[in-house]
């Protein structure tokens, strides 16, 4: 977690802040406000120098560390055109001033908001940015000095978007930080841990059932994945009632596999480490459940999260295996690996049975497919409601999270089809993998509810180019777009 202790708001830019360091914005006119302009005097024309002597153009992603005529120093950071001007643009120039702040062990630090405007979206990305930019995952290290951003000063931002931004940042930081632990330390019972400290002080209440319960309970897919671990296996719900209860509740469903190695039909050697990441659709709820926590919408949200492990032995499911879900349909397991939809049919199952949902939403890292259907860009949406789909799209375009539309055609729902039960868990071989995903889960959202599928096997994690993102680890997508759709 980012562990900026000190936060304070200034209106003016004043060389005796106590700060190492002053981040100062220019576009590529290279146009200085008269308060930029009195501050540069103070600190001996260090902003004009760097100018004048070309070392500073402000083109955007540019950053340049200046030394003033005392021991401050200014990362003078570029925008790039006035006219392109953007949210996600204004996103990642806070990314690179707290990376760029931390990689040059700045500690403390005055950022000044780089435009007079009243578009509060701005104030709040600029926020997002510098959080998440300054995201580091080091809990693990015990070897190393650890570096954090540690006291800022926030200057020329409208406070309220700016704690607004704060909040959503360090919500999906607080995800990042669950993503990233490994699955000997991310169990089951970790996230509902979390999912229960998300509940302390605020109007978030959680209930777990365990194996016996939710087994007894008729999850026969749950309890089929999680036949092959001793490890506890949870079904966490988060409710979130804060607006009249006859206004339905949104529902959020994350799977949380903390680690797939494949089961009997196991996976290659090769990369199986990052099945560390199978729970990122948990954290996506866990992310957003904190956010709601933080900034109390008056909205009703719950949150589901099925997780276990899936492991291979004597006691694990096996190919070939026909289980009940809870919605009491049989499904004929063809690989144990494909167990993500699994564990979500019960999670679907579920959310349409007790909760009368304006509509659901899950979050899952689904298939190796989507990630050669779309790389690391975009997540795979599909789903049965082409309002919520349009809403979704419209988030996607604020919050610069990329989504796709796939179809989910009569003819691909036809693939999931199985010869001796209700569905298969494999569509047809070698054929629109993403897609068979989708359509498998489809069964088991009760006609009627309004429903998308985020496959986000390819944006959890990754190597996106991002000042805000670090490459290789979780990256919280998807929370951002979440809290705008949710209209908060
Ligand atoms: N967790 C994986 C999907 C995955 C693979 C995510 C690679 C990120 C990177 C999922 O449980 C899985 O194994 N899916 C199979 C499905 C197949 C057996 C139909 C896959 O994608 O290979
Ligand atoms: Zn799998
Ligand atoms: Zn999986």
């Amino acid at each position: 977690m980012p562990q900026i202790n000190k936060l304070r708001y200034s209106a003016n830019i004043s060389k005796d802040t106590k700060v190492d360091a002053f981040a100062i914005g220019l576009f590529s006119d290279l146009k200085l406000d008269e308060d930029t302009k009195s501050f540069d005097k103070s600190v001996g024309k260090a902003i004009s120098n760097s100018i004048e002597s070309k070392l500073f153009d402000g083109s955007k992603d540019q950053i340049k560390i200046v030394p003033t005529n005392n021991s401050k120093v200014i990362l003078l950071y570029g925008l790039g055109k006035r006219d392109d001007l953007s949210s996600e643009l204004i996103r990642k120039a806070g990314g690179l001033i707290s990376k760029t702040a931390i990689s040059n062990k700045i500690s403390s630090l005055s950022i000044v908001f780089p435009l007079k405007t009243q578009d509060d979206y701005l104030h709040q990305s600029f926020a997002e940015g510098i959080v998440l930019g300054s995201y580091q995952f080091n809990e693990l290290k015990t070897e190393g000095k650890k570096f954090d951003l540690k006291s800022l000063t926030l200057v020329g931002v409208e406070k309220k978007p700016c704690e607004k931004g704060l909040a959503i940042g360090t919500s999906v930081c607080f995800a990042r930080d669950i993503e990233n632990r490994p699955g000997n330390i991310a169990t089951p019972s970790h996230l509902a841990l979390n999912a229960k400290n998300i509940a302390k002080n605020s109007k978030v209440k959680t209930k777990v059932f365990e194996r016996q319960r939710f087994t007894k309970m008729g999850m026969g897919a749950l309890s089929a994945v999680a036949s092959g671990t001793e490890v506890p296996p949870k079904f966490i719900i988060m409710e979130y009632y804060n607006a009249p209860k006859k206004v339905k509740p949104k529902v959020l469903v994350g799977k949380g596999l903390t680690f797939d190695s494949g089961g009997i039909s196991i996976k290659p050697a090769s990369k199986m480490d990052e099945m560390k990441f199978d729970m990122c659709g948990a954290g996506v709820v866990l992310g957003a459940m904190r956010a709601v926590s933080i900034l109390k919408p008056k909205i009703n949200l719950i949150g589901i999260i099925p997780s276990t492990e899936n492991m291979s032995g004597d006691k694990a499911y096996r190919p070939g295996d026909v289980l009940t879900a809870y919605n009491g349909k049989t499904i004929e397991v063809l690989n144990t690996d494909a167990e993500g939809r699994l564990i979500l049919a019960d999670a679907l199952s579920y959310a349409s049975k007790h909760y009368n949902p304006e509509f659901i939403l899950d979050f899952a890292t689904l298939t190796g497919a989507v990630v050669v259907a779309l790389g690391h860009i975009a997540t795979g949406i599909m789903g049965t409601s082409e309002d919520l789909i349009q809403e979704i799209k419209r988030s996607s375009k604020i919050t610069d999270e990329k989504v796709w539309e796939f179809p989910l055609w009569q003819e691909y729902l036809d693939q999931v089809k199985s010869q001796i039960a209700d569905v298969k868990n494999l569509g047809s071989a070698g054929q629109a993998g993403t897609i068979a995903g989708g359509a498998f889960l489809k069964s088991f959202v009760k006609e009627g509810i309004p429903w998308c599928h985020f496959d986000i096997a390819g944006t959890a994690w990754g190597d996106r180019n991002l000042s805000y993102h670090n490459k290789g680890t979780a990256t919280g997508e998807v929370i951002r777009l979440v809290i705008d759709l949710l209209g908060i």
